[in-house]
């Protein structure tokens, strides 16, 4: 197949070969107990290098932001030199490669937090569902996600303060750009929906208010790098994560304008369809692009014709694709042959050693 996927991008600061990005995609599989990157996570990145850019997993910025077995962080020493060894291994294969950074807010459990506390959310609402903790036999278990606590206004600019350091370290451990994960129902996404954040100070009861602690962590995240090495992933109107937001798309736009002033290098939309919410209107995706001129990446059920048709009407720059990357370590050349896809094993989506991760094979 030819087209606008195998063209090159100027995203920010870097110029991709082709517009088939690797969505990121949580794997845990990073190693207990200082949830550190190992040599098979750089395995499996290196196998997709030939991807316009790799967005790794989501990785916490704090001990306090982990809410899943064995996800990785990028808040310590160990950390960071685990990382250094996966992004100098994809820059020697030839890729790109940029990190998620995540608080999980109140989807987590006391097993994940420092000295077994509460999780912490905008309010003391909860998320009335489960998440994993680490079972009996070492393989992952779901556990319900208790009432979390509200954070305290004092508390915000140490929040704020550990999203910059995060980006500080990402950009120690080699990577190419950074991506503030404001989406899918973790802090950032629970301080934006009215449902979930009932607060009554700054960062709470308007929109503006309560789009406020994400615009400050990206601030804070460009202020350590630069724009041009800042993207941000927002997921309006998406129910992942127990949030079915009102005023979704009305913050959706709100945010995007304000990215758009801060000229970052890429906003990246999780569309909701592939996960049970409703498909994006057209009239919806011009108003995302008459807000924000800069590069869209478009996520979510994309199939190459999907992604050409929303390229060649200009709605968005790239397509990232997550599920097919995790069976198709070659994906770009794959999809430029035509060639058939690897289907994707859900059981060994989360956890696990190389089975269903690092032994999807390649085209002969
Ligand atoms: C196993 C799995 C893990 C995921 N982990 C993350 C993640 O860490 N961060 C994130 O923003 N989205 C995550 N997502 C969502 C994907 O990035 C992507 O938006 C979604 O899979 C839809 O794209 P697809 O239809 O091409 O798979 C995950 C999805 C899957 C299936």
């Amino acid at each position: 197949m030819s087209g606008r996927l195998f063209t090159p991008l100027t995203v920010g600061a870097l110029t991709l070969p082709n517009r088939v990005v690797m969505a990121p995609l949580t794997r845990m599989r990073a190693t207990p107990p200082g949830d550190e990157p190992n040599d098979l996570m750089r395995r499996y990145y290196v196998q997709r290098a030939g991807a316009g850019l790799i967005i790794a997993e989501a990785t916490q910025i704090s001990p306090q932001g982990k809410g899943y077995m064995d996800t990785p962080g990028i808040y310590s020493a160990p950390q960071v030199q685990g990382w250094r060894r996966i992004t100098d291994a994809v820059h020697e294969a030839g890729g790109r490669m940029c990190l998620q950074l995540w608080h999980v807010g109140r989807v987590s459990h006391p097993a994940h937090q420092p000295d077994g506390g509460q999780p912490v959310s905008a309010s003391a609402i909860p998320y009335e569902n489960r998440t994993t903790v680490k079972g009996p036999d070492g393989r992952p278990q779901r556990a319900d996600c208790p009432t979390p606590r509200a954070l305290a206004t004092e508390e915000m600019p140490g929040i704020v303060a550990d999203y910059r350091r995060a980006c500080e370290n990402a950009r120690e451990a080699g990577f190419d750009m950074v991506e503030v994960h404001a989406a899918h129902g973790y802090l950032l996404h629970q301080f934006q929906s009215a449902e979930s954040n009932q607060r009554d100070d700054a960062y709470g009861g308007t929109l503006e208010n309560r789009a406020r602690l994400t615009l400050e962590a990206l601030d804070a995240v460009i202020a350590a790098w630069e724009p041009q090495r800042v993207g941000i992933r927002i997921s309006p109107l998406g129910i992942f994560n127990g949030l079915d937001d009102k005023d979704g798309l009305e913050m959706g736009l709100y945010l995007a304008e304000e990215f758009a002033q801060r000229g970052i290098a890429y906003l990246h939309l999780s569309e909701p369809d592939w996960a049970g919410g409703p498909a994006h209107s057209a009239e919806f995706r011009r108003a995302l692009r008459a807000k924000f001129p800069g590069v869209i990446i478009g996520a979510g059920n994309y199939s190459p014709e999907k992604a050409e048709d929303l390229l060649q009407k200009g709605l968005i720059d790239a397509a990232a694709f997550g599920r097919a990357f995790i069976a198709n370590p070659d994906l770009p050349r794959r999809l430029q042959a035509g060639a058939s896809l690897n289907v994707p094993n859900v059981k060994t989506f989360y956890g696990g050693g190389e089975e269903g991760y690092t032994d999807y094979p390649a085209l002969g």
